[in-house]
């Protein structure tokens, strides 16, 4: 029998709605066939987007959505994407697989994408290859009320009142793809972009983010709050776990051995070192303000399934990426003093995906099932929970057993969000509440093998089920199968 404890007395904060975020890049099936197929095409759409992908992440209450990129944010120019389809620029997205990118879905499709799924909008702007005026350009364009040039050119394109676009990332991975730079050099960029995204409105609110660290670069993050902490709201955060060390053979996403099952999993629970080293940095140098945490990219990152085009990043999906979700978004919980947001890379067909699609078909993944069974903890109060947990694993690839978080929404319900990451054996869990009287649980489950997946042919494989659970005078008792993310729903 395995402890669990929440304590309804204490918590860190409110989980701030933003941490269920995602991204969307332009790259490989992502936005073109996976969101976006156009008037025309006879895959059922609304103004061009995919109705059954639209509907599937209407379900999971995305709150906000990142985009262009990812590295082709910084070579992407964004007037290119406005104005009459028949007139736009044809490019080369030189970052991913060379192919040809006709600028069909620009700023007003992502926008209509942001209002059918009912999120906000976060751009990534480009600094790597772009210019100030041209990324200020584009702020005024989306959020300019009166009348002004890009205000006046976004009606002439059919759009009369402003989008009011809050999220503004200041480049994406300048540190790489988005232009080799030293922190030093980027901390004087980032100061001179910020300087010149302004709002256009007495009420209008604009977040600005620093392009963040890869992984455990510590110096970037001091260097850059250090010279342009005063100018930026939030610094981001890359994070991928790879199961192998080496880009080239990183591990398959289907075929996988029990240590690298484990290794995986260790790799991803390394987010919370992270997250807790970074935010030590932001709240050293941040002053009098408050300078958030945006882990813009994380998630894992695998060999391209068999066949497909290296440079589209299509990878499968398994429960061993179900309880990679899991804790990632427990440690974002439990760390909502400082993360803001985090957007797992990526929304369809790209590293770990919600949703696969191959022509009109389309594939729920085990990953957007967590989303499901974790939805209701955006924007309630995050409650202290911690289990009695015990190693796992194989060989030097040891893990806790159990990860937890929980919090208590506006209504008084509690969620308790609970992982077991041993693949082989259930764990028995006596669930203490402290601070709370326990009214009806409701509880749902998702488990199965460690490569257990959903595929075109066998779409509901892996899906979640109701799970027993017994009342005790303490809280109550459940069976966390092997392998397993589970939901607790307690009533007030
Ligand atoms: O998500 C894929 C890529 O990973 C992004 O384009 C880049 O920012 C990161 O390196």
């Amino acid at each position: 029998m395995s402890y669990l404890f929440v304590n309804a007395n204490r918590s860190a904060g409110t989980i701030n709605k933003n941490i269920y975020g995602q991204f969307s890049e332009h790259l490989g099936r992502c936005i073109y066939g996976g969101l976006y197929v156009g008037e025309d095409s006879p895959i059922p759409n609304k103004n061009g987007l995919r109705t059954d992908v639209v509907d599937a992440l209407k379900a999971i209450r995305v709150p906000v959505l990142r985009w262009p990129g990812g590295c082709f944010a910084d070579t992407y120019h964004w007037q290119d994407g406005i104005g009459p389809k028949e007139q736009r620029k044809t490019i080369v997205n030189t970052n991913w697989g060379g192919v040809t990118e006709d600028n069909s879905f620009g700023t007003h499709e992502f926008m209509e994408l942001c209002g059918q799924l009912g999120c906000e909008a976060y751009f990534s702007g480009n600094v790597g290859s772009g210019t100030v005026q041209e990324f200020s350009d584009w702020v005024e364009y989306c959020n300019m009320g009166g009348v002004s040039p890009m205000a006046d050119l976004r009606r002439k394109n059919g759009r009369e009142q402003p989008w009011n676009v809050k999220f503004w990332g200041i480049g994406n991975e300048a540190w790489g793809c988005g232009g080799s730079m030293r922190p030093e050099y980027y901390a004087d960029l980032c100061r001179q972009y910020a300087t010149y995204l302004r709002t256009y409105a007495p009420d209008q609110k604009m977040v600005k983010i620093a392009s963040g660290a890869n992984s455990d670069d510590y110096n970037w993050t001091k260097t850059v709050m250090e010279r342009a902490g005063g100018w930026v709201d939030a610094v981001s955060l890359h994070y991928y776990t790879l199961p192998h060390d080496d880009w080239q053979h990183k591990g398959s996403a289907l075929d996988f051995t029990r240590a690298e099952y484990y290794t995986t999993l260790r790799k991803a629970l390394r987010m919370d070192e992270l997250v807790e080293n970074h935010s030590r940095i932001l709240r050293q140098y941040q002053g009098s303000r408050t300078v958030g945490l945006i882990v813009d990219e994380w998630g894992t990152w695998y060999d391209v399934e068999p066949g497909t085009n290296p440079g589209f990043l299509y990878q499968q999906n398994t429960m061993r990426d179900a309880l990679v979700a899991a804790v990632s978004l427990n440690i974002f919980n439990n760390h909502c003093d400082t993360v803001c947001m985090a957007n797992i890379a990526q929304m369809v067909n790209v590293l770990q995906a919600m949703i696969l699609t191959e022509g009109e078909r389309m594939v729920l993944t085990p990953t957007y099932h967590v989303f499901t069974l974790y939805k209701d903890h955006q924007n309630a109060r995050q409650l202290e929970s911690y289990v009695g947990a015990a190693l796992v694993g194989e060989g030097e690839e040891q893990v806790p057993d159990l990860h937890v978080s929980a919090s208590q929404g506006a209504d008084g319900a509690i969620l308790i969000t609970a992982a077991n990451l041993d693949d082989a054996a259930s764990r028995t869990v006596h669930v203490v509440l402290e601070g709370a009287k326990a009214g009806a649980v409701t509880a749902r489950v998702l488990s199965g093998a460690a490569n257990a997946a959903n595929d075109f042919d066998h779409p509901g494989r892996v899906a979640p089920r109701a799970l027993a659970v017994t009342p005790t005078a303490e809280g109550f008792d459940a069976v966390l199968p092997a392998c397993a993310v589970a939901a607790f729903r307690v009533e007030p």
